[in-house]
């Protein structure tokens, strides 16, 4: 979703603004917009569509030192040059980026802006107009900002250039991401620690409600109500060359291929020397003591979770429920009496899962975040952090953090289990390994994989996959992923949910893919594509060694049945790739979409 930089330095601006904004590209983004002050002017370049077009509507001549960027994902008013960011004051003297959703922001234009021509359809407009109509009566710029962000309702992250204070840049906060990057004579605002890294890797956080001064010899962090605060900085453990795509032509398909180094790191980083699980203790105490868990999180997340419910429940004998972020709040189960909540989330930004995250905190009950990002805001404000350790992912479509969710799921049961002094008859951690091996194996099948999207993806509308027991939750997470970088509209049924009414949509030729991996359930599986092929379809089975049949499109090796799905969507997202790139898409960044989904 929208992504902000800024620097205040002593190098060329433009140049570190444009490169930072092509490394906030993968959160997806529809326009995109720079702001300098050279010359006793802000001179401001913003343009519809990618980077590349920004980076060539840039004035070479100027020659600044100071200023902000943004990439917008568009809420208020449809992708154009005027709704880009930034935004300016009717005078120009200040100059904005914004993300996030102000909900009042009619309501303020109303009160405050009756007499202000205000151009864009944007919400972030009305902050600059405000800033600059608060300035004309007297206040200081940072009374202005002040009094303009404790009027705003919603989520923000702003930075803003007045013209007048050509060593400052103003930026505030509420609920949308945004750090400050220190370094010496050089300080650089960013949605993303990755964005800066070629200027510092030492960040500091800001809160929600803090207004900070950005200037080039320090910064100044004050609460809205004007009270300094201190904070330490932190060490971004980032590997530059992590977010980097190397010799690979998309991040997706570098990223599945980190998936059994990812497998392999999980296991090292929560293993003792003796083979036991090294979990947090508090974290341990707080499983034991619950009674309910209850999973929040949204698109492949919310798949990892149905996944990590099976097994909590099978591995940990724990009561789990999983529900879907956006909907918690409005559907509220009822509760058990000592619930713990656990977010799992990849940026761990998602909005919708940090607005249930606020709202059970309040409640008082106990929270864990499961991430890829610990500083992130879910991580941050839970009582306690897993880390999944996958490494940055830049692709919009989820891979690597989503097999390293189960796999740290599975650890979470398994530590659960041993703390309950429950036996078990498999050793996971060597099983992890077997899985990690059975990736390895199947990233090397890319040629058959590329075959099977060939025949069955490049031209059809729809298709459909299907699965029992954890094969269901693959099949949605693999038609998940095929329709947000391919554009085919498919869906993700319990085999046995078909004959209900969608196997009306089947026609001669319609792909079904077909997850076999569990024993208990191959055969009623094999039966379901029976159905389907009668009426026409074209089947595609995927099932696993020790239960494979002639005809089957891909045998996985074999694993253990309970971990199968960090197995079986392997060929699912390598099919889903090549789908895309047959049919000419955008693989990292499909349409409409973004990585970090930052509103709700
Ligand atoms: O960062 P999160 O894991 O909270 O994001 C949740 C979803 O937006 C995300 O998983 C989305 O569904 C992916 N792009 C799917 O590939």
């Amino acid at each position: 979703m929208c992504g902000i930089v800024g620097y205040i330095g002593t190098e060329d601006a433009k140049e570190i603004l444009l490169r930072g904004l092509e490394k906030l590209e993968y959160r997806g983004y529809d326009s995109a917009g720079i702001a300098v002050r050279a010359d006793d002017v802000t001179h401001v370049f913003k343009e519809k569509g990618r980077i590349a077009t920004l980076r060539e509507a840039v004035a070479d001549d100027v020659a600044a030192s100071v200023g902000i960027g943004h990439t917008r994902w568009a809420t208020h008013g449809v992708p154009s040059q005027l709704n880009a960011h930034p935004h300016q004051s009717s005078t120009e003297r200040f100059t904005l980026v914004h993300n996030g959703v102000i909900e009042n922001y009619e309501q303020l234009q109303r009160e405050h802006l009756c007499n202000v021509h205000v151009q864009s359809d944007t919400d972030t407009e009305i902050i600059v107009q405000l800033i600059e109509q608060f300035s004309g009566d007297g206040l200081t710029t940072e009374e202005a900002v002040r009094k303009a962000l404790s009027l705003m309702k919603g989520s923000y992250a702003i930075a803003l250039l007045d013209k007048d204070d050509p060593e400052t840049i103003f930026v505030g906060k509420n609920k949308s991401p945004l750090l400050i990057g220190v370094g010496d004579g050089v300080n650089v605002i960013a949605s993303d620690a990755m964005a800066m890294l070629s200027v510092t890797d030492e960040f500091v956080e800001i809160m929600d409600e803090e207004l900070v001064l950005v200037q080039r010899e320090g910064i100044t962090i004050q609460t809205l109500d004007g009270k300094e605060q201190t904070r330490d900085s932190y060490r971004a453990e980032l590997d530059a060359s992590d977010i980097e795509k190397g010799t690979y032509p998309h991040f997706m398909l570098k990223e599945i291929d980190e998936q059994p180094f990812v497998i392999r790191n999980i296991v090292q980083k929560y293993q003792h020397e003796d083979g036991s699980t090294r979990l947090d203790g508090d974290i341990r105490a707080a499983m034991q003591q619950s009674d309910r868990i209850y999973i929040i999180a949204a698109g492949t997340s919310y798949h990892a979770g149905l996944v990590g419910k099976q097994l909590l429940e099978r591995i940990a004998g724990k009561p789990v429920e999983v529900h879907i972020a956006s909907e918690f709040l409005y559907n509220m189960p009822l509760l058990s009496d000592n619930p713990l909540f656990v977010f799992i989330s990849q940026s761990g930004e998602t909005a919708d899962s940090r607005g249930v995250l606020v709202n059970v905190k309040k409640q008082g009950h106990r929270t864990l975040t499961i991430t890829n990002v610990p500083g992130s805001t879910l991580s941050r404000e839970a009582d306690y952090t897993l880390h999944t350790f996958a490494g940055p992912e830049i692709a919009v479509a989820s891979t690597k953090a989503y097999t390293a969710q189960m796999a740290v799921l599975t650890l979470l049961a398994v530590d659960t289990a041993h703390a309950a002094g429950i036996e078990l008859d498999f050793d996971p951690l060597q099983e992890l390994g077997i899985v990690a091996n059975a990736m390895e194996a199947l990233c090397d099948q890319k040629e058959e994989l590329e075959q099977i999207a060939r025949e069955y993806l490049s031209v059809t509308r729809n298709a459909f996959f299907i699965g029992r027991a954890v094969d269901y939750y693959v099949a949605m997470e693999g038609a998940l992923k095929l329709k947000e970088i391919s554009y085919i509209q498919a869906e993700g049924f319990a085999g046995g949910e078909l004959k209900h009414g969608t196997i009306a949509l089947i026609e001669e030729g319609t792909p079904v893919l077909a997850l076999a991996t569990q024993s208990e359930v191959h055969w009623s599986i094999r039966g379901n594509v029976k159905e389907v092929a009668a009426r026409g379809a074209a089947p595609v089975i995927i099932s696993m060694e020790g239960h494979e049949q002639e005809g089957d499109a891909l045998v996985l090796p074999r694993v253990h049945e309970l971990l199968a799905p960090l197995v079986s969507v392997i060929p699912t997202q390598l099919i889903a790739y090549y789908a895309a790139l047959h049919r000419g898409c955008d693989v990292d960044k499909p349409r409409n979409l973004a990585k970090s989904v930052t509103v709700e």
